[in-house]
């Protein structure tokens, strides 16, 4: 099957709001880019002005993050009835979140609902710790991470899942691609056991742990990764349009 791929930008907790405009102009031209679905997640207060900013172009707006209820008393968090009027995607289950804040993956099962339910296409986030990859632990904590997410419901509409080692996030170390085509193939034999043969070859599968300009052919050129997750390089305007441009061409 085959499946537009994805280039998306998580910006994480990083930039004024004048900086965020200045990224988003840095970008101009992105939107033209033919071939790929590009996804920019700024945090939550440059939202507003990244989304009007993107209003009327096919790029998509993601949060980092957010609540399961619609509203009431949980200080400090977002719903996704607020969300879904600055972003149309979330990013959920980032390791820093797994790890910072203590998500787990049932509270994830009850996001990847809330999201569908809010009409936000989710990327899922999974991957292993170094620890757990030293012990030969990767396929398990990945068959865990995407089966508690997905539960026993039908997949969430759009449903992305992002495939990020841990150890490869923010450390200039990327898997390599043999590595990640590896994990993301068992993601989607994981995804196919829940949802279907069907369902899952239309589920877009990302790489995330250090990508750049240089190494993203590389990656594209596996059958199983449609697309990257980018931190650092998505918050230098030539770089990520370079991984844009490559994501778009592979
Ligand atoms: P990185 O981050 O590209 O800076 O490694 C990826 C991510 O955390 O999504």
């Amino acid at each position: 099957m085959a499946r537009i791929p994805i280039a998306a930008g998580n910006w994480k907790m990083n930039g004024t709001n004048a900086e965020a405009r200045a990224l988003c102009r840095g970008l101009a031209g992105i939107e033209a880019i033919a071939g790929v679905d590009v996804v920019l997640s700024p945090s939550f207060t440059q939202l507003p002005l990244v989304w009007d900013f993107w209003c009327g172009t096919e790029v998509h707006i993601a949060g980092q993050n957010m609540h399961t209820q619609p509203s009431g008393a949980y200080t400090g968090e977002v719903s996704p009835v607020q969300l879904a009027e600055v972003a149309d995607w979330v990013i959920l289950g980032h390791s820093e979140r797994r790890q910072f804040f203590c998500e787990d993956d049932q509270a994830l099962a009850l996001k990847l609902r809330a999201a569908e339910a809010h009409g936000l296409t989710p990327i899922l986030c999974v991957g292993e710790s170094e620890a757990e990859r030293e012990n030969r632990r990767t396929n398990a904590v990945l068959s865990r991470q995407v089966g508690v997410a997905l539960g026993d419901d039908p997949a969430p509409a759009g449903l992305v899942i992002a495939y990020e080692p841990v150890w490869a996030i923010g450390t200039g170390q990327a898997a390599t691609p043999d590595e990640a085509e590896s994990a993301c193939a068992h993601i989607r034999s994981v995804a196919a056991d829940k949802l279907g043969s069907d369902v899952a070859d239309g589920v877009r599968i990302l790489y995330g742990g250090s990508v750049n300009a240089g190494n993203i052919a590389d990656f594209m050129a596996q059958p199983d990764i449609d697309g990257a997750l980018v931190g650092g390089a998505s918050l230098k305007p030539d770089d990520f349009l370079a991984i844009t441009r490559a994501i778009a061409a592979s």
